[in-house]
């Protein structure tokens, strides 16, 4: 049963509103001033308030805003119920935050309405709180043993690197060698361009991650048996961006070159990659350089879409799309590495 909490300084005004509420199986109890119906609301469970304005002691704006600003009995469905009818009142009582305002004398109907939606409203309101709360607990839940996993594996940096990069390709290829590969065949490639021993080891590090932003692609695309079509490809597009956005969450210069590989692997040297068409040089030469490698190393792989290209086929098609694909620099120290690029293969295996 649900309990009114009746607050009214004229005894005859309770009477009537406490014979109308019982009527309806509320049960009801009464206080003469805003002090006294604080003081109920500490110790009893009330599911709706009707406020009369003007008291002694404590009146009714008074006890509303005091009331609609409390954490606990805000959600309870207030009711002003008031002889005064000027606009200006009830605007001060509804700011206030009071949840219906009722003029005196009240229409029996219009009341029995009104306090019935105001209970409904107050149970919705409950159930909010309730479920917000619950919510809050499980992100802060969430939030702490995020917290302790990133302490765990920030001891090493390069530990997270190697799962994450493992984590996109263990759904479409059940292996991660691809992506071992890629990084070694970039770190090679970065070496003939002369880059220091340090940016080598990062490039060898991040390029592996390349298509991390697989993991939010939907498995009907992503797994597809066949060839993708116009919209699964626009999907399947997306990942770059996905991986850039995942990558830049974090600034070291590891995650730094990552998202900027991610975000650039498949651009195209003429402009027509994705997924920003820059050309020529506004490409990263750290995307520019996967992007060979990548393609390379996946032409030689069996994908779930098609079979293994020849090695003279990919070499064939490497050098081919040199100038409109590819850096055509990078395609020659690609060229001029071969050897060293087909050990890395022979090395690092699919299990
Ligand atoms: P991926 O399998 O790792 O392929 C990377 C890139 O290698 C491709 O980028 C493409 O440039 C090149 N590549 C792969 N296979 C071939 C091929 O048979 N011929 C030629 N000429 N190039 C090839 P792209 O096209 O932007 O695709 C990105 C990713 O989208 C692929 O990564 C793959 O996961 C997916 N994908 C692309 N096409 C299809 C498809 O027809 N079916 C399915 N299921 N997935 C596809
Ligand atoms: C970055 O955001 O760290 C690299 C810029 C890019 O996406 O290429
Ligand atoms: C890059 O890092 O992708 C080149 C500069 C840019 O973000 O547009
Ligand atoms: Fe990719
Ligand atoms: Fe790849």
């Amino acid at each position: 049963m649900a309990t009114v909490l009746l607050c009214d300084d004229e005894l005859m005004n309770r009477k009537v509103a406490s014979k109308i509420l019982e009527k309806e199986g509320f049960s009801v109890i009464e206080a003469q001033n805003g002090k006294e119906a604080l003081e109920v609301l500490k110790s009893t469970k009330i599911d709706l308030i009707l406020m009369d304005l003007m008291m002694p002691i404590m009146d009714g704006y008074e006890a509303t805003k005091i009331i609609k600003e409390d954490d606990e009995f805000s959600t309870i469905p207030l009711i002003i119920i008031s002889a005064l009818s000027d606009k200006e009142a009830i605007t001060k009582g509804l700011e206030l935050g009071a949840d219906e305002y009722l003029t005196k004398p009240f229409d029996i109907v219009e009341f029995r309405l009104r306090i019935k939606n105001a209970i409904k409203i107050g149970i919705y309101q409950n159930m909010l709180k309730e479920h917000k709360s619950l919510l809050e607990i499980q992100v802060q839940e969430k939030t702490k043993e995020l917290q302790n996993a990133l302490t765990e594996v920030q001891k090493s940096e390069k530990d997270i690197i190697s799962i994450l990069s493992k984590t996109a390709e263990y759904r479409d290829n059940e292996t991660s060698a691809h992506t071992v590969r890629v990084g070694e065949m970039a770190g090679l490639i970065a070496q003939k361009l002369g880059w220091s021993e340090e940016d080598i080891e990062l490039i060898r590090l991040a390029a592996p991650m390349h298509d991390i932003g697989k993991i939010g692609i939907e498995d009907g695309v992503l797994l597809k048996p066949g060839k993708l079509d116009d919209d699964e490809f626009t999907i399947m597009k997306t990942h770059a961006a996905i991986g850039h956005s995942i990558l830049s969450q974090k600034e070291t210069p590891l995650l730094k070159l990552a998202a900027e590989i991610a975000h650039s692997h498949h651009e195209k040297y003429n402009g027509q990659g994705y997924p920003r068409g820059l050309r020529e040089d506004e490409i990263p030469i750290s995307g520019a350089i996967v992007a060979v490698v990548d393609v390379f190393d996946a032409l030689l792989s069996e994908r779930p879409y098609k079979k293994a290209f020849s090695l003279e086929k990919a070499i064939e098609i490497i050098k081919n799309d040199s100038g409109t694909h590819f850096h055509p620099m990078v395609v020659d120290l690609f060229l001029e590495s071969l050897d060293d690029i087909l050990e890395i293969r022979r090395s690092l295996n699919d299990v």
